[in-house]
């Protein structure tokens, strides 16, 4: 049994780790052969895409894959940490595979993700969810064979998370759930240390992928005619920094961008380490999307500070700015978190200054949810849940406004859409445009999944637009 423990997550010494490239014990390769799995996956890309190597894993022991998890003989949920709710989510699935396990003796129940990293949730799973049959980490996912087969053999509870950054792993197999989008991690971890995010703790130290390995990833990608990749991490902008003395996140999107792939995106840049180069390869590139995720948090310089990020609105909206006036068309999201402790109506109303200079193409807006173990737990907090609630709203009103009025400029004009499908009527196809726009629209032509077709703009909404195909 390896418990997880925080202050021993929340160290950042340059502990050396090793480079491996998985190899699956052959002694358990198809073992399960005619047995089913469900996999729920919560919280971000980055889970996503390790259900997507989990997958690929349980297949390789010859699980098949069901989508009712009352039909299938192994249950796994790869958990998500980030805010009360996805806690609460993850838990009441927990609530209903324990009604399901009491009929269903042999139902195997993995648990998996950030949760996995939680002291506290360990705990709980230990005490009184005792029909889990196995838990591991984010940071030895490679482990998951030998994991289950021997909470199978031993028929005692399985407990393997590790505290720290494991070993990195390469040729980690992968079922990827779109065949034209891809996903591939570049920098795992995060060294931020915002005040109220649980993320360093449960992902780790940054560390990154070696270029190499990355656009190996990418060549087969495209040879597999893959038409876009998303390059992943906590905090892209850090690429490089723990590997090389030479070669950052600006060298690396340049070195893709060169590469034959039609799209390439990236998430999460945090405002810090934005260098000018990156702005300018970003421009430059065609292949490079000119869509930037720029989380801003607050607009108030009080808690930006309480909340450790490093930045201050006014160099923030420089960033901004810099980023609009360079990179043609360029779209901007963000997040934003309301209710931070401490947050007064005049902080609440810098945000909202804020946010009325940025005109957001999309927003991602969070009531802040209080993270055992993060310092802003520690905080003291007068602001009632109700207010906290209310002043989400206004804000969320706001924010739709822009949306709305950015969309409104594209009708009339040509998009690029990469084509992902069509509505359940299968009267009007999808896809999401260079900007990330989900476009919903009608062909005459006879077009494929995977093209990438130019759409008029017939029609704005808040959350998309509608259009043809020219
Ligand atoms: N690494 C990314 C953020 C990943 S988490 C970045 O820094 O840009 C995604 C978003 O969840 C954050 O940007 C933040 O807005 C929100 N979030 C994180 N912790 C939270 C908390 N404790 N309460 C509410 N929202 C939170
Ligand atoms: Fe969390 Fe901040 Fe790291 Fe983003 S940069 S994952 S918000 S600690
Ligand atoms: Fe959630 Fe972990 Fe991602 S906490 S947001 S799944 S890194």
């Amino acid at each position: 049994m390896n418990l997880p423990d925080y202050n021993e997550a929340r160290t950042r010494d340059k502990r050396k780790y090793n480079r491996l490239t998985f190899k699956l014990d052959k002694n358990i390769e198809k073992k399960y052969v005619g047995k089913t799995y469900f996999l729920k996956t919560y919280g971000c890309q980055m889970n996503e895409h390790d259900s997507e190597n989990i997958s690929a894993l349980l297949e390789a022991l010859g699980f098949s894959r069901v989508d009712d998890y009352n039909d299938a003989d192994l249950v796994l949920l790869n958990t998500c940490s980030i805010r009360e709710n996805a806690h609460n989510k993850a838990f009441g699935m927990l609530g209903r595979l324990k009604h399901l396990k009491s009929e269903k003796k042999d139902l195997l129940i993995g648990l998996c993700g950030c949760m996995a990293q939680e002291a506290s949730v360990v705990e709980e799973i230990l005490k009184d969810y005792k029909f889990v049959n196995f838990v591991f980490g984010t940071h030895n996912l490679y482990q998951l064979p030998e994991i289950l087969d021997e909470a199978v053999k031993s028929s005692k509870q399985q407990i393997e998370v590790f505290s720290r950054e494991g070993d990195l792993v390469e040729g980690l197999p992968v079922i990827r759930s779109n065949d034209f989008k891809a996903y591939v991690n570049i920098i795992y971890g995060c060294d931020k240390f915002c005040t109220y995010c649980i993320v360093p703790y449960t992902r780790g130290r940054e560390r990154s992928r070696k270029k190499e390995d990355i656009l190996e990833e990418i060549k087969e990608l495209v040879r597999d005619g893959y038409k876009e990749v998303t390059l992943l991490g906590q905090n892209v902008n850090a690429y490089g920094k723990d590997l090389y003395d030479n070669y950052n996140m600006g060298d690396l999107l340049e070195e893709i961008a060169l590469m034959n792939i039609p799209r390439i995106r990236f998430m999460t840049s945090h405002p810090w380490d934005f260098t000018d180069k990156m702005i300018e390869v970003i421009g430059k590139y065609p292949n490079i999307m000119p869509s930037v995720h720029l989380p801003v948090q607050s607009g108030s310089n009080r808690i930006l500070k309480l909340m450790g990020r490093r930045y201050t609105k006014e160099s923030y909206l420089e960033l901004f700015h810099k980023i609009k006036d360079t990179i043609p068309g360029v779209a901007i999201s963000t997040d934003i978190i309301v209710g931070f402790p401490g947050e007064n109506e005049e902080d609440f109303q810098e945000t909202m200054s804020l946010v009325q200079e940025c005109k957001y193409d999309n927003a991602f807006t969070f009531v802040f949810s209080q993270r055992e173990g993060t310092p802003a737990c520690k905080l003291k907090d007068n602001t009632t849940q109700e207010e906290k609630e209310e002043r989400l709203q206004r804000l969320n009103e706001v924010v739709n406004t822009y949306f709305l009025e950015n969309n409104k400029k594209l009708v009339g004009t040509t998009v690029k859409v990469l084509v992902e499908g069509t509505n359940e009527k299968k009267d009007m196809y999808f896809g999401y445009s260079e900007t990330n726009k989900l476009i919903n629209f009608t062909s005459d032509k006879t077009i494929y999944c995977g093209d990438i077709v130019d759409v008029e703009i017939t029609d704005a909404k808040t959350w998309s637009l509608d259009g043809r195909v020219q």
